[in-house]
């Protein structure tokens, strides 16, 4: 079995509860950087790419803003689209009904690091 690999994007205490973050990564030196963001709530922390999947375009026009007012929902600041936080499903906006792409959290009590499944690369 194939391992999947993993990247270390920083510690749990670098983001507090109902915050969210993004991060420019490359798995490898060669690589072109993709974005990626992570959000932190009560019940974890979740990661996707941030990329909208009707526009494919990133949803925090202004940096580190993924959540709505209340911090219940991922929020596409050009569209107002709103996302679950557990599952990336859109409930309301152009994309209604589609997911953004989730990345798998492997966090310990320390950092937060993620599988970069097939397609992230
Ligand atoms: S870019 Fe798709 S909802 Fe804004």
């Amino acid at each position: 079995m194939t391992e999947v690999p993993t990247f270390t994007l920083c510690k749990l205490s670098d983001i507090n509860i109902d915050c969210a973050r993004g991060f420019s990564i490359a798995y490898e030196d060669n690589e072109p950087e993709r974005e990626v963001f992570v959000v932190r709530n009560h019940k974890g922390v979740f990661c996707y790419l941030n990329r909208c999947p009707h526009t494919l375009a990133p949803l925090d026009w202004q940096p580190d803003q993924f959540l709505n007012y209340d911090k219940n929902f991922i929020q596409c600041s050009l569209h107002g689209a709103l996302f679950r936080i557990d599952d990336g499903f859109c409930i309301w906006g152009p994309c209604k009904g589609r997911k953004l792409k989730k990345l798998q959290v492997k966090s310990d009590s320390k950092d937060i690091v993620i599988e970069l499944p097939d397609y992230y690369f």
